[in-house]
């Protein structure tokens, strides 16, 4: 099996503007699963991305371990997060040996499983890799989140990135895809820029694929919360997921 590599030329890039999220939902995370895990508690960042998550796990006194597919996003994963652990590996096909109390998995990292097959075998594998009792969460674009912000382009001009974003959602296949047109500096007093193209795609499930599908894995307690109406967040047509390992 190939590792999930994408976000390798769009690293730089992420880890500035992007970033931001997993830190804005960590009182949702708080309520979902942390606030009853006790510090020093091992909690695995599945798809870790660069790391800002797992910088304010470990700082609350958690241990933490991340792991992502793309080595470049990791690499400011580590800096931004000496303090964790992190592993270049796919969430199809990574192994630790670690067990979990808490999985997380933030900002729709796993709609870019691309069948439900591939999605069934990272549920297999994070139950595996959890506790008896252990809680995962994780957070997915449905339909109408894609509908509703995959919709169009956009840019971001800084000092040191210029980036130009076109987004389409293809209602019929359920396929969403991010192309992206990245300009870095590529010397110190920014006269060279380097330009990178990335495409990222995406997949939506449904909440009922997504339960039966944990519920496959063994998983129980599948509780499913709606980010807008449950934790009244701006975003439509996130979802957020709620499992237990018996
Ligand atoms: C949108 S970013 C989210 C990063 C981080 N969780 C956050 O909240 O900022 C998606 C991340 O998932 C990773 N990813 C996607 N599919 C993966 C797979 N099959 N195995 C490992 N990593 C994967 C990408 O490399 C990327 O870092």
């Amino acid at each position: 099996m190939e590792r999930y590599s994408d976000y390798d030329d769009f690293a730089q890039v992420y880890n500035r503007h992007w970033g931001g999220f997993s830190i804005r939902i960590i009182p949702i995370l708080e309520q979902m699963a942390l606030d009853v895990c006790p510090p020093g508690s091992a909690i695995l960042d599945l798809c870790c991305g660069t790391g800002q998550l797992a910088k304010e796990l470990a700082t609350c006194g958690y241990t933490v371990t991340g792991v992502d597919g793309s080595e470049k996003m990791l690499r400011h994963a580590r800096q931004n997060a000496p303090n964790a652990n992190f592993y270049c590996a796919d969430a199809r096909s990574f192994s630790l040996p670690t067990d979990f109390a808490v999985v997380l998995s933030t900002y729709d990292s796993l709609n870019h499983l691309l069948t439900l097959e591939d999605l069934a075998t990272v549920f297999h594998n994070v139950y595996r890799h959890l506790q008896s009792g252990g809680v995962f969460v994780f957070d997915m674009n449905l339909d109408a989140g894609f509908r509703s912000r995959w919709a169009g382009s956009f840019s971001i001009v800084a000092d040191s990135s210029v980036v130009v974003v076109d987004a389409r959602y293809d209602e019929d296949e359920r396929l969403a895809t991010m192309t992206m047109t990245l300009f870095t500096p590529a010397d110190e007093d920014n006269t060279l820029w380097q330009r990178n193209d990335v495409t990222l795609t995406q997949r939506a499930y449904s909440v009922e694929e997504l339960t039966e599908t944990l519920a496959g894995a063994a998983f129980s307690k599948i509780e499913a919360f709606d980010g807008r109406g449950d934790f009244a967040m701006r975003d439509e047509g996130r979802a957020f997921f709620r499992a237990i390992k018996r």
